[in-house]
């Protein structure tokens, strides 16, 4: 199976299971205290302990089941990882209020496995304020710094190891070596984790999974349902049936263009159904965030069911399926009990009886992945090189209560913004862009006339996956020539901000 990570709350767990997916490897993040018998089900090559926020002697201190260590698997612990380990097998861990943070020299001692191909002196990054002073009984020292004597160690029988500093941050100079080190000589894995053996599974999972049952996919203009309808109609082609549903909220032209893409695409049971009543209707009025998100993820089920009843005259359909990919899911707090939900992505936010089982084929890939998986399935480059687009739309792009009004001028705003990226060739070099209407007005003066607008606030942001994101530095004339347009070719709007704000602490979309 690869790596299974135990997250015990730390910000980096996704980073740990970036890396070891980098190097070729299988890793899925598991929830501190999954079920031990989960864990033996899926018989992974080893084990990661993440860090975590806690002190291990608190009451609340997060703690896995005991058996794991007797499983036979190799297991490194790192940071609070490293800590539980001393801890669970008889070593001694001091509480300390000081913290060691920011890079260090770690000294090695011992250069066998874990550390094969590293100098003597290396640079790490610490963040920890607990420290050990006692290794349990059969493990060695493999590395230390000023500060903390037992940085590193191991027990060569149990193939157990842990580390107080962090390998997977770049910071630390041979953090990949170390993972490697760790899951290709001590873990024995092997280099699967390929997009061409991904695709190749995926299509044995989905034929096993799904047999000869009809299918029903939402598609939108994002990657994400291409991507997933893509890979169905490889699979079952008549038995898939795709359904876009015009919301209401879905930008300029988008309702054209998806309806062209997905004939010129080959799909033969293509559905549009108009709904933008049924769902304008139910957002009346609703100003919090998750609560649009969940009426349109709700609305969108009801939809399908809708639909389904007229289909099944003709075909069974047994599933549905969605384009999820693995951010919504750690952001919808479904990975990891030690996570916050920050918000309810909508493909997730399913009413409790329904009637469709639901598939999620991408559900453990990351945007980058799927785009990867996307060119291997040839999916148009055009398409796999647009922008996300989030299943709820423009709802969570106009703060406050959506009107009609709202909508046009948004979409107004968000064509001119994109049209001019594209012109000015930095569309393809951004990874996300759109507008967004604040929910307040603001004094202007157009002609010789006070107006009283709304305000408009542009995101661009660089990023690799969505999980963490960077405002794009746009070239300030090409910001000039957008606001100009915007300010005069849609009513209804007299200021323009950009966004500069990094994810976190703000998210990307803004509800
Ligand atoms: P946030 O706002 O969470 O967005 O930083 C990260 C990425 O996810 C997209 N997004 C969604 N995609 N359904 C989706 O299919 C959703 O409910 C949803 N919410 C956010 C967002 O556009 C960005 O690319």
């Amino acid at each position: 199976m690869g790596i299974a990570i135990l997250d015990f709350g730390s910000q980096y767990s996704h980073l740990i299971l970036r890396r070891i997916r980098e190097l070729g490897v299988f890793s899925q993040i598991f929830p501190y205290d999954v079920d031990i018998n989960i864990i033996k089900k899926l018989n992974p090559e080893g084990i990661i302990l993440s860090g975590g926020p806690a002190s291990i002697y608190e009451k609340t201190a997060l703690q896995c089941d005991k058996k794991l260590f007797s499983l036979g698997k190799p297991i490194l612990g790192i940071c609070y990882g490293h800590q539980l380990i001393t801890k669970e097998l008889g070593g001694k861990v001091e509480r300390s209020d000081k913290k060691e943070y920011g890079k260090k020299i770690l000294e090695i001692k011992d250069k066998k496995d874990l550390f094969k191909g590293l100098a003597d002196q290396e640079i790490i990054w610490m963040s920890h304020g607990d420290k050990i002073i006692k290794s349990p009984k059969g493990f060695e020292v493999l590395g230390s710094t000023k500060e903390c004597k037992i940085s590193a160690f191991r027990n060569s029988e149990k193939k157990i190891y842990g580390v107080q500093f962090h390998p997977e941050v770049s910071h630390t100079s041979k953090g990949t070596t170390i993972l490697k080190n760790f899951i290709f000589r001590i873990c024995n894995c092997r280099k699967e984790w390929t997009i061409k053996n991904v695709k190749k599974e995926l299509i044995n999972k989905i034929k096993k999974e799904v047999g000869n049952e009809g299918v029903l996919i939402g598609v939108s203009g994002g990657i994400d349902s291409l991507v997933a309808a893509t890979l169905l109609n490889k699979i079952i082609g008549d038995k898939l049936y795709c359904i876009f549903i015009d919301n209401g909220l879905l930008r300029q032209n988008e309702k054209r263009e998806v309806i062209s893409s997905y004939k010129k695409l080959g799909f033969k049971n293509f559905n549009f159904v108009n709904a933008r009543e049924e769902f304008l209707n139910k957002l009346k009025g609703v100003t919090d965030p998750e609560r649009k998100r969940k009426i349109i993820g709700h609305t969108f089920i009801k939809m399908f069911e809708k639909i389904t009843r007229d289909l099944e005259k003709r075909e069974k359909i047994k599933f549905l399926a969605q384009g999820t990919i693995y951010p919504d899911r750690v952001e919808s707090a479904k990975t990891s009990k030690s996570a916050s939900k920050i918000k309810s992505h909508h493909n997730l936010t399913l009413p409790k009886k329904m009637k469709f089982q639901i598939i999620e084929p991408l559900k453990e890939l990351y945007k980058d992945e799927v785009k990867r998986l996307g060119n291997e399935l040839q999916v148009p480059k055009e398409w796999v090189s647009r922008h996300p687009f989030p299943g709820p739309g423009l709802a969570i792009r106009i703060l406050g209560g959506i009107t009609e009004e709202r909508i046009k001028i948004l979409r107004e705003v968000d064509s001119i913004f994109i049209e001019e990226l594209r012109k000015n060739k930095l569309y393809e070099k951004i990874w996300q862009a759109f507008a967004a209407l604040l929910p307040v007005k603001a004094v202007g003066v157009m002609g010789d006339n006070r107006t009283y607008n709304y305000i408009i606030s542009l995101r661009a942001v660089l990023s690799r996956d969505g999980m963490t994101a960077d405002w794009a530095k746009i070239p300030l004339h090409v910001l000039e020539k957008i606001s100009n347009r915007i300010l005069n070719e849609v009513k209804g709007v007299n200021r323009v901000l950009y966004d500069i704000s990094q994810k976190p602490p703000a998210t990307i979309e803004y509800e």
